[in-house]
């Protein structure tokens, strides 16, 4: 019961539970994962990037402290309110735009972000292809994406996946980017107490 709920709040935190508990909850766990990230998105200052499934947006309060103009688009429509309450004066200036919105048909232009990342959200991505797509065509040729996510084994270690969550192979991700047009860099396997075994997958987008 408790697992079928966290897992839907994961998959897109809703509801009360949604607006209060997951941003601090869904930051505590992926700390680790999020500081590897911002080291791995090399984002310089003044640089656009987007945070996919941004959740409790603690990657998006990184990057913004460096300087870069961030834009966070996550389906949860309480995410993205939270997001807004705690960023005015960012949003105000410029420098900041949170919206709702879906993967798979991402709410930006052609070549509109210099760099991407996604952390914790592919186990909502049966397919991703359609996503890699997308995120190909926002970024611009040469742009850096950054993908971390738990690996296969450490998914299924919790017994909530069974709730809707696909447990992708560090090896499938990496055909994939390569399939849509990025050039993968090798991953890095990385182990933190608070989510266990995970991976960071770079790269570049190629093509013009
Ligand atoms: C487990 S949370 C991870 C949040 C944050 N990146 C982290 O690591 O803590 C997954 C987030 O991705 C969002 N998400 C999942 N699938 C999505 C999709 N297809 N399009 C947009 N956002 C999605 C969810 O709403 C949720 O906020």
């Amino acid at each position: 019961m408790l697992n079928r709920f966290l897992a839907a709040q994961f998959a897109r935190p809703h509801g009360a539970a949604g607006q209060w508990l997951l941003g601090p909850l869904l930051d505590g766990i992926g700390r680790p994962m999020m500081a590897d990230t911002f080291a791995a998105l090399a984002a310089r200052p003044g640089e656009r990037a987007l945070d996919l499934g941004f959740g409790g947006g603690m990657l998006v309060r990184r990057l913004l402290a460096a300087g870069v103009r961030v834009t966070g688009v996550d389906r949860s429509g309480a995410m993205v309110a939270r997001a807004r309450r705690r960023h005015l004066a960012d949003i105000r200036a410029g420098r900041a735009l949170f919206l709702e919105g879906d993967a798979r048909a991402l709410p930006l232009g052609k070549a509109a972000v210099d760099r991407a990342a996604s952390v914790n959200t592919l186990y909502f991505w049966p397919d991703l292809a359609p996503v890699l797509a997308e995120l190909h065509r926002v970024l611009v040729p040469g742009g850096r994406l950054v993908l971390a996510f738990q690996t296969p084994d450490q998914v299924r270690a919790w017994p909530g996946h069974v709730h809707g969550f696909v447990a992708h192979a560090v090896g499938e991700v990496a055909q994939a980017l390569a399939e849509a047009g990025f050039a993968p860099e090798p991953p890095r396997l990385a182990h933190a107490a608070s989510v266990g075994d995970y991976a960071l997958l770079a790269a570049l987008r190629g093509g013009a």
